[in-house]
């Protein structure tokens, strides 16, 4: 039995570092564990400028123990309103490394997203030609659409097509939560990938509902039965070099999630590393865990990876009930491996 498991430092592809005191209090638990981190940009008002991304990331860096060696990556929200020029001057200056479509009030932070694809086509062709990644929250918002199946509507309507007309254009479908999902990348040319959180590896939607309601174990995309999280556990356990670890840690204070209408979001930066491996352990699948948490995500993005290396061995990690002001994904649970 491994009991001690040394990797090439991992990066987070996908994380809500938020601004103001949130970002003080959240960065430096995303920054212990990750080498670089994916920092989306729905922030109020959104980041759509090259000027925006370079002012946030240097407050991302202030909010930052100036021990950790940590590089925050900036990306693009994409608007109907966004323009090519702007994005290809991110992207050339350094300072966008991806840019974020978000479907028009998909999620928290949405609303000035895009209302139809065909309304910013001229932009993902100039992001086609330079080589810049789409990102994609996937999921439809029409109100006829039951919320367990705005995932895979979203495949037939929006992402095949997409991708049948781009097919230059670097895609990641990101926290994917379905076997719809899975099949789609897999059969997928190599330039779609996909991150995938812990929690769409550690629960179903049992784990919102049973026992009465739990805000907590709500994000979005929502978590799915049973089967469709053991198909997105197999893809993270597979080995193909197109998933890999992006945690959609998304912070909201306790009692914005303990509401009548509660924040969509999980916190679950602090133990990520260790939740994640914890499911690796689990399917007997260690030696796929630094593919997927320090190598894939770079191949994809054509980045360079990480020198250094991190250790995580066999022992408890006992998850506190709340950190600061937010709850953390399995608070009060005691975690079968810790970060070294
Ligand atoms: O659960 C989520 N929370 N899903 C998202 O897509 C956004 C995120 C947030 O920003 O809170
Ligand atoms: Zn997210």
């Amino acid at each position: 039995m491994t009991d001690r498991l040394t990797i090439r430092r991992p990066d987070d592809w996908h994380v809500h570092l938020r601004d103001g005191a949130m970002l003080d209090h959240v960065a430096p638990y995303t920054a212990r564990q990750f080498a670089r981190a994916i920092v989306m940009p729905n922030l109020s008002p959104p980041v759509t400028t090259a000027s925006e991304g370079a002012a946030y990331r240097d407050r991302i860096r202030a909010a930052v123990p100036a021990d950790h060696d940590f590089t925050p990556l900036i990306v693009a929200y994409l608007t109907d309103s966004s323009d090519a020029d702007e994005m290809a001057r991110g992207h050339a200056a350094g300072v966008f490394t991806a840019a974020k479509l978000y479907p028009a009030h998909a999620t928290t932070g949405s609303a000035h997203g895009v209302t139809d694809v065909a309304n910013i086509m001229g932009v993902l062709e100039r992001m086609a030609e330079i080589g810049m990644p789409l990102l994609i929250h996937g999921e439809v918002t029409d109100h006829d659409v039951d919320i367990f199946d705005r995932e895979a509507v979203f495949i037939e309507r929006t992402l095949a097509p997409l991708v049948t007309r781009m097919p230059e254009l670097k895609i990641v479908f990101e926290h994917i939560t379905t076997s719809e999902a899975v099949e789609f990348v897999n059969s997928a040319p190599a330039n779609v990938g996909a991150t995938i959180t812990p929690q769409h590896l550690h629960i179903n939607r049992n784990a919102m509902l049973v026992g009465g309601i739990r805000p907590h174990a709500y994000c979005l995309p929502v978590a799915k039965r049973e089967h469709h999280r053991l198909a997105v556990r197999a893809a993270a356990v597979s080995g193909s070099p197109k998933f890999f670890l992006g945690t959609d840690s998304a912070p909201h204070a306790v009692h914005t999630k303990e509401a009548a209408c509660g924040c969509a979001g999980i916190f679950n930066a602090p133990y990520a590393l260790e939740s994640y491996i914890t499911v690796f352990d689990e399917e007997g699948a260690l030696d796929k865990f630094e593919g997927f948490a320090s190598e894939h995500g770079p191949n994809f993005y054509g980045l360079p990876l990480n020198g250094g290396t991190i250790t995580l061995e066999r022992g408890a990690t006992v998850v506190p009930d709340t950190i600061g002001e937010v709850v953390p994904f399995h608070a009060g649970e005691t975690l079968g491996w810790k970060l070294v």
